[in-house]
């Protein structure tokens, strides 16, 4: 970890910024240390890698999916092929694909989330410059060492630091992009991981994810049936229902055989524009926002009759009659009191 990069982590637990205590340094180079918040949480830096792991006890499946790429990181590249073989798919050309729905610019400060070994962060490299910065995550230390040889070569300066994809390290608003693809569906919670992407996130910036998922209309073809059977992480439903209500110009691709989804978005801010409160024209009148907010307690069929046929003598909206009709009763009740 780079002395200057304290400067953008913040504590996974609570979110204020840390002080780092250094044990071993090489030039700007944290090698030995910890990240203490003032909140009491510390984590090591050793070997020069931030262990920003948040909670400390894992809930299951983080802890299932950790233990298991501890013990396949040896393996993951070697066999990684066999899913792009099974479609007979390209897989250098699908990732670039990929990496492309981010428009990087050169000098724009990136974060990679379940990083594994690097397949896509050096395809990410690759389009940033030596002004640019690319921060790499993983929650097994075991298969991100696997990135850093793939990412020696490559001029844009990059911080790796293990972490959980649901609890992020960082302020807010400090990524141009945030990219993941692979480890989504087993995230314990997927709502957190959406909702502190778009929080590191600054308003515009991209957001690309995907993991597997059989198309609900493949599920019940031999296809289907055949695909989840060899691989049951086929079987996860889409996590659309997890999208914060700040996501914009969102767009959904299934890929690699179609039974790979990716979710593409920009961060807005808060929720989209619309204007709820023009006067909508005709009998009942009313906004949106009126139609929503103003509902009252039913009358009765008679009392209802006898307001629309007054409401039409009036030449009033039924919205506007109801309003200063409840407005009068209620102000002269009001002053009576
Ligand atoms: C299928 S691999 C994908 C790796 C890489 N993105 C790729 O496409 O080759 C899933 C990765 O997600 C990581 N992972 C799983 N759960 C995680 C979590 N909660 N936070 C961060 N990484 C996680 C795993 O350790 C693993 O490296």
């Amino acid at each position: 970890m780079r002395l200057g990069e304290a400067e953008v982590y913040v504590c996974p637990a609570c979110k204020q910024r840390m002080q780092v205590r250094i044990v071993q340094q090489r030039g700007e180079e944290v090698l030995e240390g910890l990240l203490a918040c003032p909140c009491g949480a510390e984590f090591p830096i050793a070997d020069g890698i931030p262990d920003l792991v948040f909670p400390r006890q894992l809930a299951t499946s983080d802890l299932e999916a950790k233990l298991w790429y501890d013990a396949n990181a040896d393996v993951y590249d070697e066999n990684l092929h066999l899913t792009f073989d099974t479609f007979r798919e390209d897989e250098q050309r699908v990732r670039s694909r990929l990496v492309d729905r981010l428009e990087l610019l050169p000098t724009q400060r990136v974060l990679e989330l379940g990083a594994g070994s690097g397949r896509d962060s050096v395809l990410i490299a690759d389009r940033l410059g030596t002004e640019g910065r690319l921060y790499l995550q993983d929650l097994s230390l075991a298969i991100l060492r696997h990135s850093f040889p793939k990412m020696a070569t490559q001029q844009v300066p990059t911080e790796f630091h293990v972490g959980n994809a649901c609890h992020l390290p960082f302020s807010d608003g400090v990524f141009d992009a945030v990219f993941h693809f692979g480890g989504l569906n087993t995230f314990s919670d997927i709502g957190a991981f959406f909702s502190e992407v778009n929080r590191v996130t600054k308003v515009g910036g991209k957001v690309v994810a995907g993991d597997e998922s059989m198309p609900v209309w493949l599920r019940n073809s031999e296809f289907g049936r055949v695909l989840m059977n060899s691989n049951p992480l086929y079987r996860y439903e889409l996590p659309l229902q997890h999208l914060p209500v700040s996501c914009r110009e969102v767009k959904l691709e299934w890929i690699i055989g179609g039974v790979f989804y990716v979710i593409e978005y920009r961060v807005g801010e808060g929720e989209p524009f619309a204007d709820l409160d023009f006067e909508i024209p005709g009998i009942r009148g009313g906004t949106h926002r009126t139609r929503y907010h103003g509902l009252l307690e039913g009358v009765t069929e008679e009392a209802k009759s006898m307001a629309q046929a007054a409401c039409a003598r009036s030449g009033k909206s039924l919205h506007r009659w109801l309003d200063e009709a409840v407005r009068q009763a209620a102000a002269r009740d009001l002053e009576g009191r």
